[in-house]
């Protein structure tokens, strides 16, 4: 099955990003044929500044290289470097209603936080359609915060389709519900937008810091507590064995355990977890022309694809013609 997925290159990547669409995504290679990008045009929206774009990119970029991206099999590129998809929006935005895109609740949500919206966050979503469609993609596995876009994508494509004749394949989406939201050191979820993330590379004396710094409750040692409302319990769901965790599980609720004994072992286990692709990610640093190289390969797979699928949306349409 052609499956694909996009990530924004909006900052540094942490473990909410791993374990709530990373892991997956890595997983899915082995069945599949995939096809994953960094979607820098979409971070564009938010007007970050031009290094940050290109230091995110070629991040997000050595990140899921260093994490087991099969660059052999998998189809994996920048946005940018296929622009065929920019012109598809186009043709997708003269079928577009205004009210599909008005309902969206990720665009209202940014505009009831204050944030002055542009054109562009305004037709995030078809670019995010056109994205999908323009790979002929049948799943797209994505956060469930990216729900409704893959709804209005279907309801585009079906528009498309009824206006011009079966040009684009139908997606589904995959929601990806392995994990609950991984919360951050402060409890909420684990965001760069909220700065209370754990990243995946990052030193590792600033991980065990931060670890240690996550906020519980105030129930003394000697107290029994609940795991279900640790955010230190909620991480080591993520890292520790079943049977570690039935034992973690127990000394919460049999009282006698200090909060700052279970952060301890959470450190260990998210270092251990991520040591082995360490290195990799340290050697691809001091490697950035063969991170190039792989984004450049994966564009010119990619374009192969994407040419076609315009130039049939380009004759239906009666351009070109
Ligand atoms: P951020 O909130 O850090 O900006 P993004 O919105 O760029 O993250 O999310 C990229 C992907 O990572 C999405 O598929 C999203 O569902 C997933 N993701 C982000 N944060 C979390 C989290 N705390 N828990 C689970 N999944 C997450
Ligand atoms: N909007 C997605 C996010 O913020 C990223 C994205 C862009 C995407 N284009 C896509 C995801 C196409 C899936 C398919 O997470």
């Amino acid at each position: 099955m052609r499956v694909l997925s996009g990530i924004q290159p909006s900052g540094k990547l942490h473990i909410g990003n791993y374990f709530g669409a990373m892991r997956q995504h890595l997983q899915l290679q082995a069945e599949h044929n995939c096809f994953f990008f960094i979607a820098d045009y979409h971070a564009l929206t938010s007007n970050p500044a031009p290094d940050e774009v290109a230091g995110h990119t070629l991040g997000v970029a050595m990140d899921y290289i260093a994490l087991g991206l099969d660059t052999e099999k998998t189809v994996f590129w920048r946005q940018s470097d296929v622009p065929e998809v920019t012109e598809l929006t186009w043709l997708l935005s003269c079928v577009t209603p205004m009210g599909l895109l008005q309902r969206c609740t990720s665009y209202k949500d940014k505009v009831a936080q204050g944030i002055s919206p542009n054109h562009g966050l305004f037709a995030y979503p078809v670019l995010q359609a056109a994205d999908i469609l323009i790979f002929d993609s049948e799943l797209v596995p994505v956060g469930a915060d990216q729900k409704q876009h893959i709804e209005v994508t279907r309801d585009i494509a079906a528009r498309f389709n009824n206006n011009y004749g079966e040009v684009f394949t139908m997606p589904k989406d995959h929601i990806i519900e392995s994990v609950a939201v991984v919360p951050g050191v402060d409890g909420r979820k684990m965001s760069k937008s909220y700065g209370n993330t754990i990243g995946i590379f990052e030193p590792e004396t600033s991980v065990k810091k931060k670890i240690m710094k996550i906020v519980t409750d105030s129930v003394p040692v000697e107290e029994p507590k609940d795991p279900d409302k640790c955010n230190v319990f909620a991480l080591l769901k993520l890292v520790a064995s079943p049977d570690e965790l039935g034992e973690w599980d127990s000394k919460y609720r049999s009282g006698g355990m200090g909060y700052g004994q279970a952060k301890k072992r959470l450190a260990e286990l998210v270092l251990d977890y991520f040591r082995p692709y360490r290195q990799k990610r340290d050697e691809l640093e001091g490697n950035i022309d063969y991170v190039r190289e792989v984004l450049a390969g994966g564009a010119e797979r990619a374009r192969a694809v994407a040419g076609k699928t315009l130039e049939r949306a380009r004759q239906a349409v009666g351009l070109r013609r």
